[in-house]
């Protein structure tokens, strides 16, 4: 039988042999700053309507900040991407500020700029579940680029390289 501590170690590795890529979620404070998180547990939902999930722990800022809102919005990083994804990784209060041009908007959202897609959303569900909470968008705009994304794989950045993919 294991025990919960093992199963606790274990759970973290097999995860970190899923290769991911990498979102940032935003949203905006009641100051009106832009505030990031990097999230790697995003999956889209359903297609009519278009709907996408993000899986927030339920410590993070940012968890708070979309109850308040009722909105984010979320990048898909391309590859040359990994200092942002470090910066919105870092705990808020030691990551310092964001060059704000690395910031768009996209509807009524902010956005990564440049990032190979984009999307906001308006939040209709959250669905606490342990100690995180899956949050439902629905996909309120969208903006989609070329580029090779930014992977999450055994907690390194990395790229996907293929011969038919449009580096950005
Ligand atoms: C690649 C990667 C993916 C991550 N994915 C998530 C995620 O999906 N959900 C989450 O709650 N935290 C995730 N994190 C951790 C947050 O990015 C981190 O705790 C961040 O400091 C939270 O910021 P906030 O407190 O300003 O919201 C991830 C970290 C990395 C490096």
């Amino acid at each position: 039988m294991q025990t919960a501590e093992s199963i606790n170690q274990l759970y973290r590795d097999a995860w970190s042999k899923f290769a991911t890529g990498v979102t940032v979620i935003t949203t905006v404070e009641p100051s009106g700053s832009v505030h990031g998180m990097t999230a790697s547990s995003v999956t889209s939902v359903s297609l009519e309507p278009a709907l996408m999930l993000v899986v927030i722990g339920e410590e993070r800022q940012s968890h708070g900040l979309i109850e308040a809102t009722g909105r984010f919005g979320m990048s898909i990083l391309h590859v040359g991407q990994a200092h942002i994804a470090k910066h919105f990784a870092a705990p808020p209060e030691s990551r310092g500020s964001i060059d704000p041009k690395h910031i768009s908007t996209l509807s009524k959202s902010p956005v990564i700029r440049d990032s190979i897609a984009s999307m906001d959303c308006s939040v209709i569900a959250g669905h606490k579940t342990g100690d995180h909470t899956v949050f439902i968008g629905e996909i309120e705009a969208i903006r989609v680029d070329d580029g090779a994304p930014l992977v999450w794989l055994e907690r390194q950045f990395g790229g996907f390289l293929s011969e038919n993919l449009q580096q950005h």
